[in-house]
Formats: structure tokens, sequence, C-alpha cells
């Protein structure tokens, strides 16, 4: 299955994106933590994307485009993906289109993850990651069973740095603006499905196995 998650910062495609990828043994490509790995590394796709993450601004989309196209011609992208914060501009969208038809392929759906702005600032906040293997923690609704480390490798846990109040502000606005004008392309090709993402984690998964037909 290809598959996009669609949503504002905090809405929870990462937490949901991987639990559908493992649900479907697909792979979950995230551009934001490919960009985060090459900024780790220092690479020069790092250093480039680092100017724009830090402001709560979107990494050019010549950049994005050339780094998930060579993603997707990766062996392990034949049965599919699970896409998560690309594409998020309608130019991106199109590029995302032409990659697919090059691989005679092309999407099945789009998973609109629905959440108001105030639960969003919250989520952001109390946000925690693995510096080691990425996992997401929150420090109220998923909290790691010891402070500050995670469950799964014992790494250390670090507040991401765009979580801070100002760049999170900058961030839902860049959405709003950028990324809404997806959700008519996608809506009129009759590929969105919309979920109540302000519920629990287990319920807003349920409904999107539903959605796509994978309910019991
Ligand atoms: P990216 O990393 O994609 O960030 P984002 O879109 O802002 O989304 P987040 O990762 O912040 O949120 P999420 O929806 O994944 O939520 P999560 O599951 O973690 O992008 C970062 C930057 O990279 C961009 O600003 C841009 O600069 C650049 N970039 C990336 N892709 C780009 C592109 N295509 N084009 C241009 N630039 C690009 O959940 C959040 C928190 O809430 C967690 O703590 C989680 O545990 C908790 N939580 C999740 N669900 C629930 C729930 N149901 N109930 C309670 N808590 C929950
Ligand atoms: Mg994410
Ligand atoms: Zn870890």
């Amino acid at each position: 299955m290809h598959l996009v998650m669609l949503g504002p910062p905090g809405s929870g495609k990462g937490t949901q994106g991987e639990m559908l990828a493992e649900d479907l043994q697909i792979p979950h490509i995230a551009t934001g933590d490919i960009f985060r790995r090459a900024v780790k590394e220092s690479t020069e796709l790092g250093q480039k994307a680092q100017l724009y993450m830090n402001r709560g601004e979107l990494v050019p989309d010549e950049v994005v485009v050339g780094i998930v196209s060579e993603r997707l011609r990766e062996p392990d992208c034949k049965k599919g993906f699970v896409l998560d914060g690309f594409p998020r501009t309608v130019g991106q969208a199109k590029a995302l289109d032409e990659i697919l038809l090059g691989l005679g392929e092309k999407l099945d759906g789009v998973i609109l993850l629905k959440v108001e702005k105030e639960v969003l600032v919250g989520r952001l906040s109390g946000r925690r990651v693995c510096r080691r293997c990425g996992a997401t923690y929150h420090v109220d609704y998923t909290p790691p069973r010891r402070m500050g480390r995670c469950d799964r490798c014992g790494g250390e846990l670090y507040q991401r740095k765009d979580d801070g109040e100002e760049t999170v502000r900058r961030r839902l606005d860049v959405h709003q603006g950028q990324t809404e004008p997806l959700q008519i392309y996608y809506r009129e090709r009759g590929l969105l499905h919309t979920i109540d993402a302000g519920q629990s984690i287990e319920r807003v998964f349920t409904d999107i196995r539903e959605e796509l037909g994978r309910g019991q």
C-alpha cells in the first residue's frame, strides 16, 4: 500500500505512521527524520536543512524532492510505504505523482490527522525523542519508564530544537499557509481520509485501520 500521512505538527504523523508501517510491513519514511539524521551527521544536506528547520520554515522543494525520489527507488519500497511529512506543498505532491508514475505505481490513500491547535501545542512542548533510536515519548501521555531514558534502547531523551514555543507557532502558521492547500488537492482526487486525531493513540490507530478497510 502507498500511503501519505498529512496533518499539522504534533498531530501524530510519526506516532501513527510508524504503527501503520509496522502493521502493513512496509517502510515508514519521514522527511523530518531524514533531515534530523543529516543534521546530526553534519552532512552537506544537514547543514542546508538545519537553517530552515530551526526557523520552522520548509526546506526548499528541490532539495526535498531529490531526497524522496532517491529513497522511493530503494528495493524495500516495492511493496509500498508510509510517507510522513512529505508532500508538504502542492509542488511536492505533483512531484510525488511523477515519481510514482515513473515507478509504475500510484497512491492508495492519504490520511489526514485533524487536531485542535491548542492540543498540538501541548503535544509538541511535552514531546521527548530518543537520541539513539528516535523513539518518541510525551512527558504526560506516553512517559518513559525511567525519566530521561528510552524504554527501547536506554538512550538519552532530548527535546527537539524546533519544539520551542516560538518555532512551534511558526511551524503551525507555515502548515496552515503551505500545507493545507494539499487537502484540496487530494480531496479532489478522492484520496483523502479524514481522521479525528484528538483521541487516544490507540483509538486513532483503530480509526485509521477502519478507514483503510483493515478493521476487524
Ligand atoms: P517534521 O519532523 O515532519 O515535523 P512536523 O510536521 O512539524 O511534525 P512533527 O514531527 O512535529 O509531529 P508529528 O505529527 O509527527 O507528531 P508525533 O507523532 O511526533 O518536520 C520538521 C521540519 O523538517 C519542518 O519544519 C521542515 O523544516 C522540514 N521538513 C520536513 N519535511 C519537509 C518537506 N516535505 N518539505 C519541506 N520541509 C520539510 O506526536 C507529537 C507528540 O504527541 C509526541 O510526544 C507523541 O507522543 C504525542 N502524541 C501523538 N499522538 C497522540 C495522541 N493521540 N494522544 C496524545 N499524545 C499523542
Ligand atoms: Mg514527526
Ligand atoms: Zn531509544
